[in-house]
């Protein structure tokens, strides 16, 4: 079972690589849990040719996106990232930093992003987004673990649920998975 192939459409998407418990990264932002996951040929480059720019937030800039770039440097584009402190943000040539609400650094996104789709790369401005009614799908990649602690991709205790239908179908299905444990490496 696979999703259709992404398209650009001027969406805005929250898009992740999820562990199985729901997790985007390890706990202190680590990533290493995506090591060796695998994915479909060409899904990568659905989204390098889907993607116009990409919204993240201050503590991936500051953990990851600083020293890396998106899909591993093979995207070219805008990015921005949305602080409250622009002003002691690490400086880099191709990093627009944005200080202004979440509606605004969406519209600035899509904007640049010129008919493609916008990525945003944190779940915290994602979930933000998503309160406002502003993200048009979540597209995510589950790897192979459970990982127990870390930044969750939707962390919102006390909330009401968030009601989701699966992209291209019309039902309320629910996605049967089977899993082993692996030995420890
Ligand atoms: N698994 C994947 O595929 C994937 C992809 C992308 C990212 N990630 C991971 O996702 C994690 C991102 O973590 P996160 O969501 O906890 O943090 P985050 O969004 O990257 O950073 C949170 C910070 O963003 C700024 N921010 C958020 N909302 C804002 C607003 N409305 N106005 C102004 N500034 C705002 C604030 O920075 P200030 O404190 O400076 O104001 C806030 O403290 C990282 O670990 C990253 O590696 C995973």
């Amino acid at each position: 079972m696979d999703t259709q192939p992404q398209t650009a459409a001027g969406k805005v998407l929250m898009h992740f690589a999820i562990s199985l418990d729901g997790f985007v990264a390890g706990p202190g932002h680590t990533m290493d849990f995506m090591a060796g996951m695998t994915v479909r040929p060409g899904l990568h480059d659905e989204y390098i040719q889907t993607t116009g720019a990409v919204l993240a937030g201050r503590d991936g800039y500051d953990s990851a996106i600083g020293d890396s770039r998106p899909y591993g440097g093979a995207w070219q584009g805008p990015i921005f990232v949305l602080t409250h402190h622009p002003e002691d943000a690490r400086p880099s040539e191709d990093i627009t930093f944005l200080s202004c609400d979440v509606p605004e650094a969406v519209r600035i996104g899509l904007e640049a992003a010129q008919g493609k789709n916008l990525e945003i790369f944190s779940p915290t401005i994602g979930k933000q987004a998503l309160e406002l009614g502003l993200v048009d799908e979540i597209d995510l990649h589950l790897a192979p673990v459970l990982l127990g602690d870390g930044i969750r991709l939707y962390d919102a205790p006390g909330s009401k649920p968030v009601r989701l239908a699966m992209v291209g179908d019309a039902a309320k299905r629910a996605v049967n998975l089977r899993y082993r444990p692996e030995p420890a490496s």
